[in-house]
């Protein structure tokens, strides 16, 4: 026998209307661990978070805490009594009350009974000073503070956080990302954190759950997802990308940038080459001569660069091959803007590449 994860989702399926917005998701969360339901508007992340708080209530599937049954189809626990903490976007503080009061708002007793830990909290927030402030006298940053010792009060197993930075001054974002998510792993609860950006469940998970249409298509370290992506659009969803196609001879694909491995596939399928625009390696023409082959980039294939732009800490290159006229983009560290129509040679980083059938 496994322990029994802090949180496991088994099967859920949840239907609005015939249509299916959960579709079969089933995942595991450990005590102490960060995971992001991360994927785009309305692909079914705040539906499970609902389910999973017992505000909402699924057709099918189970859900346990530390191996004890929360709900099924015939059985529920009420929300309140289900030891999971929820966090939402607006921060929902109550304006009537100062912020001891609030912070101490899910304890019994209140924060008469709790002092102490109302105190720590706040001073873990670094919010002490503001005590007995009401919310409206607060800024965003300071209010997702209090929303988040708030949660973090009576304790959660389960801490549930529906975009809880997506309110905040962007320029302020990261501080307060590193500081929840210091704060949270001191605390060592399971989190269940929805975006839908992925820069956040980068800097946030230890688990991503990549979600489309209801259902997760991938789950994985935050370098997994990057480095191994299981399909074209899950590798489009963490940073723009290069398509090359072509068609599957003998277990092989030719391109203009060499031939790669296809096996598996059947021959005469299409097939989608997939590489970041920071693994493209660029080559200066030498009066027509490109760099020979190796195996760690392949072949060379001539390019004229389209255009060429600054992006601060780094610049983006168009090119179109020549001929042929694929586009391409690169982007290399620091300034470098070549006139468009310089001829370049490209390559691309073997290790790199992603080959997947067409989707
Ligand atoms: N109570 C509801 N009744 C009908 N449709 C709903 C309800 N809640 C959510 N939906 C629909 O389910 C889909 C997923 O919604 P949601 O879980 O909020 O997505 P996300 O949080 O990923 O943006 C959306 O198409 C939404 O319109
Ligand atoms: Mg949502």
């Amino acid at each position: 026998m496994t322990t029994p994860a802090r949180l496991e989702v088994r099967h859920l399926i949840r239907s609005f209307d015939r249509l299916r917005v959960v579709n079969d998701v089933s995942f595991r969360i450990e005590a102490g661990e960060v995971a992001c339901l991360l994927g785009p508007s309305g692909c079914g992340k705040s539906t499970i978070l609902r389910i999973v708080a017992g505000v909402d209530m699924q057709d099918s599937g189970s859900i346990h805490v530390d191996g004890r049954l929360v709900c099924d189809t015939q059985f529920r626990i009420p929300p309140e009594r289900r030891a999971i903490g929820m966090m939402f976007q607006d921060f929902a503080l109550f304006p009537h009350l100062p912020v001891s009061e609030n912070v101490a708002f899910g304890l019994p007793g209140g924060h008469a009974a709790h002092r102490d830990r109302v105190a720590e909290l706040l001073d873990r927030v670094r919010m002490s000073r503001h005590r007995d402030s009401f919310p409206h006298e607060l800024s965003g940053g300071e209010q997702q503070r209090i929303a988040l010792a708030r949660a973090l009060a009576p304790r959660p197993r389960v801490l549930l956080m529906d975009e809880p930075f997506s309110g905040l001054d962007e320029r302020l974002r990261d501080g307060i990302r590193d500081d929840t998510l210091s704060l949270l792993k001191d605390e060592g609860t399971a989190v269940l954190l929805v975006t839908h950006e992925p820069v956040e469940a980068m800097r946030m998970a230890d688990q991503i759950l990549l979600m489309r249409a209801g259902r997760i298509v991938q789950q994985g370290a935050p370098y997994n997802l990057y480095n191994a992506p299981v399909d074209r659009q899950a590798a489009a969803f963490f940073s723009d990308i290069n398509v090359l196609t072509g068609r599957v001879r003998g277990a092989l694909t030719d391109t203009p940038f060499g031939e790669f491995l296809t096996p598996g596939l059947p021959d005469g399928s299409e097939v989608e080459i997939v590489i970041r625009p920071q693994h493209l390696r660029i080559d200066f023409d030498r009066a027509g001569q490109g760099p020979a082959p190796t195996t760690e980039n392949g072949t060379a294939a001539l390019a004229r660069v389209v255009r060429a732009r600054y992006l601060g800490r780094e610049s983006l290159v168009e090119f179109a091959t020549d001929p042929g006229a694929i586009g391409l983009s690169a982007t290399v560290p620091g300034v470098f803007l070549p006139p468009a129509g310089t001829p370049m040679w490209l390559m691309l980083r073997r290790d790199r590449v992603f080959v997947f059938p067409r989707g």
